[in-house]
Formats: C-alpha cells, sequence, structure tokens
C-alpha cells in the first residue's frame, strides 16, 4: 500500500471539503434534527459526506468507507482498508457560530489507525499523522507531551457529564472538577482530540462518542504518546458508540483510578 500517496491524497480531498464548506456561509442552509430536537444534522453535513465517499470510490474502489450521516459502507467488522470520516465534528458549533467545528478522517489497516487529520476549517489549521512518523500541526512538528498532575492541568469535558447520568460515577467526576486547574468544552470532540495532542489540553473525557469523532484524532494522540481508551482501558473498538478518554500518560492512568469510574 503506498500511504504517502493516499496522505496526499486524502490531505487534498480534506482541503477541498473545507473550502466547500467555507463557501457554504455564504448560502441558506438547511437545519433538521435526528435523533432528538438538539441533535442537529444540515445539508452541509451531507453533502460533505457524499463528497468524500464519492472521491474515494472512485479512486480507491476496494476501500471501505465509514461516515457519521450513512452514505458509506455497513462496517462491522475493521478488516481491510477503511476510512472513517466525519464530514462536520460540531454540527451545533457550525449552524450557532461558524467556528470551532472540523472535519475528521482517520484511515485504517486491519484495525490499525495509519493516517490521521483533523481540520479546523475556519482557522485553517490541519492536524496529521502517520503512524510511527509523528503529528504535525500543518507544517510544524508537534513535541511529544510530557508529564502533567491534574492541578496542572485543563481538562476538556460537557457540564452534562457531571449531572447525574447512566453511565458514571458523577460524585467521583466532581471531584476531578476541583481538583484540576480548570474545564473547558469546545463541542467538538476532533477538535478537543486536537487540542490534548498539542498541550493545549491534559485530557478529554466524553461518555458517549462514535467511531467517526475518535478516528481521526486517535491516531494523532498516538504519535505524541497520548492515551486513548474508554472507561476499561481498553482502546476502542471503532464498531460504535463507547466512553472515551484521551489523556497524556500519566494523567490518563489518575484519571481512570481515582476519578471516572463507570455506575455500577
Ligand atoms: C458531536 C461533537 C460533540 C460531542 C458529541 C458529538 P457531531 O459530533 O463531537 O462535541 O459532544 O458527542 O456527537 O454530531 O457534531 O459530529
Ligand atoms: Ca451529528
Ligand atoms: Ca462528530
Ligand atoms: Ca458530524
Amino acid at each position: 500500500m503506498d500511504w504517502g500517496l493516499i496522505d496526499r491524497y486524502a490531505k487534498s480531498l480534506i482541503k477541498e471539503a473545507g473550502h466547500k464548506i467555507r463557501l457554504s456561509f455564504f448560502d441558506h442552509i438547511h437545519i433538521d434534527s435526528k435523533s432528538n430536537a438538539n441533535d442537529l444534522v444540515t445539508n452541509i453535513d451531507r453533502e460533505i459526506e457524499q463528497f468524500f465517499i464519492e472521491q474515494i470510490q472512485t479512486s480507491f474502489p476496494g476501500h471501505k468507507i465509514l461516515g457519521e450521516e450513512g452514505f458509506g459502507d455497513e462496517i462491522k467488522s475493521l478488516n481491510g482498508t477503511i476510512w472513517i470520516v466525519d464530514p462536520i465534528d460540531g454540527t451545533m458549533n457550525f449552524v450557532h457560530q461558524k467556528r470551532n467545528f472540523a472535519i475528521s478522517l482517520g484511515i485504517y489497516q486491519d484495525g490499525v489507525g495509519i493516517l490521521g487529520y483533523i481540520y479546523d476549517v475556519l482557522r485553517d489549521e490541519l492536524y496529521t499523522a502517520k503512524r510511527g512518523e509523528g503529528a504535525y500541526v500543518n507544517d510544524e512538528r508537534l513535541p511529544k507531551l510530557g508529564v502533567a498532575s491534574i492541578e496542572e492541568s485543563i481538562i476538556g469535558i460537557n457540564a452534562r457529564w457531571v449531572v447525574p447520568n447512566r453511565y458514571i460515577d458523577h460524585e467521583k467526576l466532581l471531584g476531578l472538577i476541583q481538583d484540576c486547574r480548570g474545564t473547558r468544552s469546545y463541542g467538538s470532540a476532533a477538535l478537543e482530540l486536537a487540542y490534548v495532542s498539542s498541550g493545549k489540553l491534559g485530557a478529554y473525557v466524553s461518555m458517549r462518542l462514535s467511531p467517526w469523532d475518535i478516528a481521526g484524532g486517535m491516531v494523532i494522540a498516538q504519535e505524541v504518546g497520548a492515551i486513548s481508551t474508554n472507561l476499561e482501558g481498553e482502546t476502542p473498538s471503532l464498531l460504535g458508540p463507547e466512553p472515551f478518554i484521551v489523556a497524556r500518560a500519566g494523567l490518563h492512568d489518575e484519571l481512570l483510578m481515582k476519578y471516572i469510574q463507570r455506575k455500577r
């Protein structure tokens, strides 16, 4: 497999998709809701996913594609080459703010993340990684992450996970909110993964993320030494929604042991 070629192709596809998204700001956008009134999707989410799928299918007919909006393949196993794409991660931000959203893409070979991309369309910042070859933001190499304590770290978390919920012991989580330096919620899991990888956040925690939210970011995180797991400390399966934690090495252990426990 010529991963260099696939890498160059994926980058140009992402840049073109970003350009289409920026152009959409001049048009009327149709907004629908999916599972509930706050679960938004627009015609742009759908059009961008279809753009990715048409291009990838034409250029790499043997590859499979998993996309949030359902235009790709039904994926039951990670065998083969799979492109996992979120055309707009942070649709609510896209609709309300026209910023703080990203395109996320991960390319996996038999379950192993080889290439990862997160494109902050508005800032024109493209986070990339190739397995074993480091991570970059545009042309700048991201350094390996050093150690940091909870007390000196900003934690990415959505306030909804700190109110009683069915996944997690929220009182322990309250301890984390008290002990850490501060919390942030950007509303795009992909960007939050990019921020952990580039040292802007110490960790990012969510109780329910889908494969397309994390596939690209996990490849980038791995290259700077951040650890991505579910609540059991296992690598996410990328076959369905799961709780998700990404953090620099020491922090990840402390989060799982002390603060983030599955509800019994
Ligand atoms: C959502 C965003 C959000 C996260 C949600 C995701 P979408 O993705 O990443 O930050 O909290 O769980 O579903 O729907 O905007 O692509
Ligand atoms: Ca969505
Ligand atoms: Ca998403
Ligand atoms: Ca999305």
